[in-house]
């Protein structure tokens, strides 16, 4: 094809195909967690995620992602210690969040944070990605949030117990009060459940990042940024504004037709991989029936019946359904947290998988560089500004 100044648009590349999105396209092998989208079913390390759910506390998860089987006890305690002596943030990355505006998304302030600890005079991390700052990184993820939430409403930051587990650890970072047992439960079910998710787009952000000899500081800043987005993890507080904006049960049908009238995306619910109810959802709607008030779960519940019903009008044969960020804004506020810290929680879980698979990756790696088919044009002469 010849353009107007006498340039040409050319391809050396075969024809093959290009799945938009790469959806469809195996970009690793991972022995780590997998999504079974047509059944909907979520398998960690062997283990459907209905096993785990409620039987196994994140921090088990956490070793049987990183380890590759559940610790015995001596094992568990041992990462519970290491869990425990790493909590603290070193002082010149409480220094850099306490720069960061009162008015940035915690998800920025958590990216920043992340990025601190990779330049911190503590040396958290070398230039090799290893367990020990997988440890290290996820013992400071609720740090790094409690700071900036903590600073932002005028307070200082607290102190972490070595003795408390990581839900336990998060809330209590948070609050500065000791978690009561009926919000810090919940919530360590919510973080097993979120731990990893196959080959989502954080986690390829990861390993991409950490397939280049970058260290893991690097990778898991990317990851971070990638989760951020409404179409992979930014969409649990919106959910929460669309619940609150919707009001009442008799709001519904009138909020929703104008939403999807308007093109809208309706949060919480479709998946590029499931093809049926993410188990997960599934687990939380449970969770959420225990937690939430009775009102804010029937609005939930309502909202969710109609919108499953309007998608299935509207986009026949699309096969939407609920995930997991549905219930996650109910489960979510239960426990107290603000709409905002939605998604950092969900990367204080998710943190556990990056991890996990940058280990994996740099366990046998080979630089992730894809190819992109070539649209443009070549052999352009350059024209003087005068002339142009
Ligand atoms: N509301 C309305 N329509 C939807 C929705 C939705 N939530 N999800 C998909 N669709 C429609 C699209 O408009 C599209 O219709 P069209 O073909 O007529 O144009 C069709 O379904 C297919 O959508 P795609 O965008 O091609 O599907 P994709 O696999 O890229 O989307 C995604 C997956 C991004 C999650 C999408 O379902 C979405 O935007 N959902 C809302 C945001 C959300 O809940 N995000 C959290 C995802 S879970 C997670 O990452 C942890």
């Amino acid at each position: 094809m010849t353009g107007s100044n006498g340039s040409t648009a050319v391809s050396d590349q075969p024809a093959l195909p290009k799945p938009e999105g790469l959806e469809g396209v195996v970009a690793a092998s991972t022995a780590l967690s997998h999504v079974f989208g047509e059944e909907g079913k979520l398998v960690y390390r062997g283990y459907d995620i209905h096993e785990l759910a409620g039987k196994a506390s994140f921090e088990e998860v956490a070793y049987l992602l990183w380890m590759g089987h559940l610790p015995n006890r001596a094992e568990l305690s041992e990462l519970m210690q290491k869990l425990g002596q790493q909590r603290q943030l070193p002082d010149d990355v409480v220094a850099v969040i306490r720069d960061i505006p009162t008015s940035a998304h915690p998800m920025d302030a958590l990216r920043t944070g992340v990025s601190a600890l990779g330049a911190s005079d503590a040396n958290v991390f070398d230039d090799t990605p290893d367990l020990n700052e997988a440890i290290s990184l996820t013992a400071k993820f609720p740090g790094i949030l409690a700071t900036f939430f903590r600073l932002r409403q005028g307070l200082e930051p607290v102190r972490p117990k070595p003795e408390h587990n990581t839900a336990q650890s998060y809330l209590y970072q948070l609050f500065g009060k000791e978690p009561e047992e009926k919000h810090w439960r919940p919530l360590e079910v919510y973080l097993t459940l979120l731990a990893d998710h196959g080959m989502n787009a954080s986690t390829f952000t990861a390993r991409v990042i950490a397939s280049t000899g970058s260290d893991l500081s690097s990778a898991i800043t990317g990851a971070v940024g990638a989760l951020k987005g409404p179409l992979h993890g930014g969409a649990p507080s919106k959910v929460l504004d669309m619940l609150e904006a919707i009001g009442a049960a008799e709001n519904v049908d009138a909020w929703l037709t104008e939403a999807l009238d308007r093109g809208d995306r309706l949060m919480g619910f479709g998946h590029r991989v499931y093809k049926a109810e993410d188990p997960r959802a599934e687990i939380l709607r449970g969770m959420a029936r225990e937690a939430s008030t009775p009102e804010f779960f029937e609005l939930s519940r309502r909202t969710e019946e109609r919108a499953l019903e309007m998608l299935h009008e509207r986009k026949p044969g699309r096969r939407l359904y609920t995930n997991v960020e549905f219930y996650s804004a109910a489960v979510l506020s239960a426990v107290g947290l603000p709409g905002d810290m939605f998604t950092p929680t969900f990367a204080t879980s998710r943190v556990v998988g990056w991890t996990a698979h940058v280990l994996e990756q740099v366990a046998n790696n080979r630089l992730i560089r894809p190819q992109s088919e070539f649209v443009g044009e070549v052999d352009k002469k350059f024209v003087d500004i005068a002339c142009r």
